[in-house]
């Protein structure tokens, strides 16, 4: 049966995501047995290197969970003996029907399916998928090609990518991951939504008072500037994980689990969003900074970043769904580097209960009062609802309290990384967690305006000290929308 043999490529074999995501993600599939019986793996790129020193490569980043320490040696052997290695150029025809012959070769001769993860620049992406798929594509089973952002840097750049690649691949062959969309709290946004009855009804502009979509990392750009600087933070993190994460939270109930069904709502949300206006969005950029005793560098200190570069490191922009459910709603993103906290959620919150009776026992703030839903998607998964209580004892104090469900103490097994599940579903065919071109499309013509004018415009990032909150301009801006950040409420 050929669903039983898979031979599956990584192009660009040496990199730094394959060496730290893709293998140890595949290794951990096959440590759960969720692999083909019959597969084998290659790597590919322009190192010469041999079998036992790519394996040798690998071996270093593989890991077993800590619940499964069991055989792992063994388990890690057997993987590694089914890891090989072929070096040639990526746009080298000759060179990738070099590489077919020998997956032939370790396929005995079998009918196999081929799944090719593109670990690579996206210059380089259409050189390598028209040599993959003239040379190398399986003969009976299917090609498929997992591709990762950068997908352009516009709607233009996007399109003609996506242009290129059609003339080699059908749109069912091409896998665009976005690593969020695996991440395990954001597959749960849907279960939460759509099998617990307390939250759909409540999920609309009558009772969502507006919501945070939150990325923040720790580190800068470091040894990435040369990347970075041609993105920003923009590109590289709001206009793909945080504006899936949006699309999954704001749609409507989708016709069945399928695949199409769920992308069909999902691009009707992006398609109903209102043009985001600069007035609504803050940059961002850190800046050099001494705290005890240690120095932290500015992002232009990075030697792969031009001086005086305009690239922001933060934004934080309010954007607006302009459809009946979400009229009005506030859905702000905040996504930054060298912040002072790594963490990544989103946090939803409700009005104001009406006629509340136990207003006197709160104060003026009434805004601290209001529930509060949040889904912590890293680190420490959790998802929390905070609500008020009476403080037990004879008086009427009110208090702020959790209802918590903290993954590690409810689940103790260790989640699986993004990229297994991704990987997983893109062998199995599964399309769900993957950007569709029509979502694609409708993500950049909600952000190439925006960005297009922040460059032509030449807006200047406000600098912020690295490992500090951030600008305070962020503040300003949820202030006018009437928002307060829940990520910096006293009580976390
Ligand atoms: C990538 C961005 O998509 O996501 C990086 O390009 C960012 O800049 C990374 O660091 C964050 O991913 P995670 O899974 O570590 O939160």
């Amino acid at each position: 049966c050929i669903g039983s043999n898979l031979s599956i490529t990584v192009v660009g074999a040496s990199g730094d995501l394959a060496k730290k995501k893709i293998f140890p993600a595949l290794f951990a599939l096959y440590y759960e047995d969720w692999l083909p019986e019959n597969f084998i793996v290659y790597g590919y790129a322009r190192t010469k290197m041999t079998d036992e020193e790519l394996r040798d490569m690998i071996s270093k980043t593989l890991t077993c969970r800590i619940d499964k320490r069991e055989n792992c040696e063994d388990k890690m052997d057997q993987f590694l003996k089914r890891c090989f290695y072929h070096s040639g150029l990526y746009n080298s025809e000759d060179d990738f029907s070099d590489l077919d012959s020998k997956l032939k070769e370790k396929e005995g001769g079998k009918d196999s399916n081929r799944l090719f993860y593109l670990s690579i620049p996206p210059n380089i992406f259409v050189d390598v998928v028209k040599c993959a798929s003239l040379k190398a594509s399986s003969r009976n089973g299917w090609t498929r090609v997992i591709v990762e952002k950068p997908f352009g840097r516009d709607s233009e750049s996007s399109s003609e990518l996506t242009r290129c690649l059609k003339q080699y691949l059908a749109e069912e062959q091409i896998f665009r991951i976005d690593h969020y969309l695996g991440k395990e709290l954001v597959e749960n946004l849907s279960v939460l939504r759509f099998s617990n009855l307390v939250f759909e009804p409540l999920w609309c502009r009558n009772y969502i008072r507006n919501v945070q979509l939150i990325f923040s990392e720790d580190f800068g750009t470091e040894g990435r500037g040369g990347y970075f600087d041609n993105y920003g933070i923009i590109r590289d993190i709001m206009q793909n994980h945080l504006l899936q994460i949006l699309a999954l939270f704001a749609m409507e109930t989708p016709v069945s689990l399928d695949a199409e069904d769920i992308r069909n709502e999902k691009v009707k949300v992006l398609r109903s969003m209102r043009p985001i206006q600069l007035e609504d969005v803050v940059v961002g950029q850190y800046k050099g900074h001494n705290k005890g005793g240690k120095s932290y560098p500015g992002y232009t200190d990075d030697p792969t970043v031009p001086k005086g570069s305009l690239t922001p490191t933060f934004a934080a922009a309010a954007l607006f769904i302009d459809n009946a459910r979400w009229d009005g709603v506030p859905f702000l993103m905040k996504a930054g580097k060298a912040l002072h906290t790594k963490r990544a959620e989103i946090r939803v919150q409700f009005r104001h209960v009406p006629g509340n009776l136990y207003k006197r026992n709160f104060g003026t703030d009434l805004d601290k009062t209001t529930n509060e839903l949040v889904l912590r998607v890293q680190p420490d998964e959790a998802i929390y609802l905070k609500i008020n209580n009476k403080v037990p004892g004879l008086g009427m104090r009110l208090d702020r309290s959790d209802l918590n469900l903290l993954y590690r103490a409810r689940y103790p097994r260790e989640i699986p990384d993004a990229y297994e599940r991704l990987l997983l579903d893109a062998i199995e065919g599964e399309r769900r967690l993957f950007i569709r071109s029509d979502e694609l499309d409708a993500a950049w013509s909600l952000f190439t305006p925006l960005l297009k004018e922040i460059e032509s415009k030449k807006i200047a990032p406000e600098l912020y000290p690295y490992g500090s909150r951030g600008p305070v301009g962020a503040h300003y801006l949820a202030a006018k929308h009437n928002v307060r950040w829940g990520d910096l409420g006293i009580e976390e």
